[in-house]
Parts: structure tokens; C-alpha cells; sequence
């Protein structure tokens, strides 16, 4: 069984304050839970405060995109050194919002995660499709190209490193998760595919997290599927009874497997 990594993407929510509150009372709840790594991806203003809070625990700090250059004429970027210059050592690329919000390719995520490794930093490399695609049956070929183009060029020490995240665009912030069946379906085609590109050594060391409207009532089924090996949640990643519960379902899948 794969470490199962439980990361909150708190996305452009919160203050300063608040920030440090969750940050303090997770690490205060999850303190002595072993087996499962947990990660916050705060807003990146709040990224050193949320840091000095963090520092010393456990806990992952990551920023929820990055720039591939290092520096220059780029205005309101941030960098992969200075994110880790604040503390980060994992940064979320390619996240649908990113994707369809913000205009960026497969090849720009490419670039973005060849830069994320050559400075060290562990990404989480999100891809899905959305529902008109996953309604007339164009999943899989989505899926495909993703990763595809995003994992060009990218050495296979490093890809084994990757925590890939599905998340399918439909379940995003809808309330309306992938069965379990559905997200393990498109996971276990995941790990094909990158057998099938970077043999199966690769293919099994590579976490695959589910996102999408994860709640503490439906964490359990879906952790327990075989290819899921973590989850990345948005929404009830805000608050700490929440996200705490989920965190503590995967803690319990690790001491007592199903
Ligand atoms: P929700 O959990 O709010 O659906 O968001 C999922 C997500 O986009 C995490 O990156």
C-alpha cells in the first residue's frame, strides 16, 4: 500500500488570520497520527506566515501553481526558488481552474513540472476531463493527452516522485462526486498508461489522488479503492473538523487495511 497523501488546496479562500488558525489547529489535530502525509496549499501571500506556523511539524507545505522561470519580466507570477525560498517543498500544477480559467496547455504544465524537479520541488500534476467530454465517452483520450504532454521529457526517477491528482472538472465544487467505481476506473487507467511509458516500477510508486467535492462522509469509499492512494480537497479543506475527519479515515485505512 502506497502512503496515502491527504492534501487541502485551500484555493483563493481565507485571511491571513484565519490561515494561520487552520494551519495551527491542523497540525495541533493530526499530531502523532503516522502513516499518512497531510499538505496544505495556502494562497501564496500567506505562504511564509502559514510556514512558520508548520515549521517543525510534519505537515506538507505546498503552493497551488508556479511559474517555470526562475525569474524576470512576468508580472504576477511567482517563481519555483521563491516558493521554496518561503518554505514550499510540493507545488499543485496543472489544476483544472488553472486549465480553463487561466488558459494554460498541457505544454505549459509540462514546462512547469520540468521546472518544479529541476529545483527540487514535488508536484502535484492535476488532470480530468470535463462533462461534456466525459459525456460522449472522451474520457480516457483526455486523460491520455494530459499525461502525455505534461510527463514529456521528464526523467522516470522523477515521475515515480509525481503525486498525480484526477480530478474530474464536473466533480469540482459541484457536490456531485465520481462514484468510487468511476474515479477507480479512470485511476487504474492512470497507472496503465504509465506502465505502458515508464514500465511498472514507475507505474506503482506513483500516488494517485482523487479531488473532488470529498467530503468526510464519502472519503472512506473512495480511499479504499485499490489505485486511489490519496485524496485533494478543496472545499472542506477550510475548516479543521472536516478536514481533520478525512484525514483521520485515510489514518484508519493505514492502520487497519480493508
Ligand atoms: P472541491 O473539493 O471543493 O470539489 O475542490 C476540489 C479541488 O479542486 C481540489 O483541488
Amino acid at each position: 500500500m502506497l502512503r496515502p497523501f491527504i492534501a487541502g488546496n485551500w484555493k483563493m479562500n481565507l485571511t491571513l488570520k484565519e490561515s494561520k488558525d487552520l494551519a495551527g489547529s491542523i497540525r495541533a489535530d493530526i499530531e502523532g497520527m503516522q502513516g499518512v502525509d497531510v499538505g496544505a496549499f495556502p494562497p501564496s501571500v500567506f505562504l511564509e506566515s502559514v510556514y512558520s506556523v508548520l515549521k517543525g511539524s510534519s505537515i506538507i507545505l505546498g503552493a497551488q501553481n508556479m511559474h517555470w522561470e526562475d525569474n524576470g519580466a512576468f508580472t504576477g507570477e511567482v517563481s519555483g526558488s521563491m516558493i521554496k525560498d518561503v518554505g514550499c517543498t510540493h507545488v499543485i500544477l496543472g489544476h483544472s481552474e488553472r486549465r480553463h480559467i487561466f488558459g494554460e496547455t498541457d505544454s505549459m504544465i509540462n514546462l512547469k513540472l520540468r521546472a518544479a524537479f529541476a529545483r527540487g520541488i514535488m508536484p502535484i500534476f492535476c488532470l480530468g476531463e470535463r462533462l461534456e467530454e466525459r459525456e460522449s465517452g472522451k474520457t480516457f483520450k483526455v486523460i491520455e493527452k494530459q499525461l502525455k504532454t505534461g510527463l514529456e521529457g521528464l526523467k522516470p526517477d522523477d515521475v515515480s516522485m509525481l503525486t498525480i491528482a484526477y480530478e474530474p472538472v464536473w466533480a469540482i465544487g459541484t457536490g456531485k462526486n465520481a462514484t468510487p467505481a468511476q474515479a477507480q476506473e479512470v485511476h487504474g487507467h492512470i497507472r496503465a498508461l504509465l506502465e505502458e511509458s515508464h514500465g511498472e516500477d514507475v507505474s506503482t510508486r506513483v500516488r494517485i489522488q482523487y479531488g473532488g467535492s470529498v467530503k468526510p462522509d464519502n472519503a472512506a469509499e473512495i480511499l479504499a479503492q485499490p489505485d486511489i492512494n490519496g485524496l485533494l480537497i478543496g472545499g472542506a479543506s477550510l475548516k479543521k473538523d472536516s478536514f481533520c475527519k478525512i484525514v483521520s479515515v485515510a489514518f484508519e485505512q493505514v492502520r487497519s487495511p480493508v
